[in-house]
């Protein structure tokens, strides 16, 4: 009888295909990239953010993080993904209307439902709920929460120490100074594990004072992030500048690149 031979030939075709098929894959395109929609930036990362992954956009105010990640999702919406905008910073309509002026017109994409602008009220309880609940069931391919600071900041109580038990911990070697590490740590891996469970790929800005030392205002953020971008400028030069400073599984400059805000929005130049 021959039946152990269709067995053996039943599990090459069934398992040993799959194996081939996917091994391809992974030689081919190992990773996805996602266009950033900022012209000259996708050059220097290897043609894009790493699909599925979360970068943080850091600079002090008006270096032009709002700018950049409005860019990411009409770039995104152009690609026909599904995009989320978290604003804790500003009411939607002062955002649209900046962003309308840079040629930013996101209103034929919030009429047709393909992106969602949501402000997070700082003051309101419920507002971890109401941003994780967003995130995990949007199906969402491109998200921006603009920006952590308010967040990250934010005092929180901690009834149930079980909860608090089973938070990842990051080794004391990942800290810069400070003392209150364990309550930042959990507001932030909140965030962060939320928008890694969402698969989304997205872009989270963190506002920095003018000449600090860290790349996030919480000086942790950019240990959790799989990438950081960092806005800059020098006034007395009326200079900008964008750098690369981390972007897991991407060989990229580390050299602070000239842009320019106008038209359209941020540009290498
Ligand atoms: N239409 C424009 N043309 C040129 N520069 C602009 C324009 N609109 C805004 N900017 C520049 O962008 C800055 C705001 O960028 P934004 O992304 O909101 O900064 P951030 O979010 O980092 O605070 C402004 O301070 C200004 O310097
Ligand atoms: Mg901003």
């Amino acid at each position: 009888m021959n039946i152990s031979k269709i067995i053996i030939h039943a599990s090459t075709y069934g398992l040993f295909m799959p194996l081939i098929q996917s091994e391809h894959k992974t030689t081919a395109s190992k990773i996805k990239r996602v266009t950033t929609g900022v012209p000259g930036l996708d050059e220097l990362i290897a043609g894009g953010i790493p699909k599925g992954s979360t970068t943080l956009v850091s600079g002090p105010p008006g270096s032009g993080k709002s700018i950049l990640c409005s860019q990411f999702l009409y770039k995104g919406v152009d690609e026909g993904d599904r995009c989320l905008f978290l604003t804790l910073d500003k009411k939607v309509e002062g955002l649209l209307t900046q962003m309308e002026e840079l040629g930013i017109n996101f209103q034929p994409a919030i009429d047709r439902g393909q992106i969602k602008f949501l402000f997070l009220n700082i003051n309101k309880k419920l507002i971890y709920e109401t941003m994780t609940n967003e995130i995990l069931s949007g199906d969402y391919e491109r998200i921006v929460l603009d920006s952590i600071t308010p967040l990250s900041e934010m005092p929180i109580y901690i009834k149930n120490q079980e909860i608090a038990n089973n938070i990842n911990i990051i080794g004391p070697e990942e800290f810069t100074a400070g003392t209150n590490f364990p309550i930042r740590r959990l507001h932030l891996h909140y965030i962060m594990n939320a928008l890694e469970t969402s698969n989304c790929t997205s872009l989270v800005t963190s506002e920095l004072l003018h000449g600090s030392s860290n790349l996030s205002r919480d000086g942790l953020s950019e240990f959790l992030a799989d990438a950081v971008i960092f806005l800059n400028y020098d006034s007395t030069m009326d200079r900008r500048k964008l750098s690369i400073m981390k972007m897991r599984s991407t060989k990229h400059t580390l050299k602070p690149q000239d842009i320019e805000i106008g038209y359209g929005g941020i540009k290498i130049i």
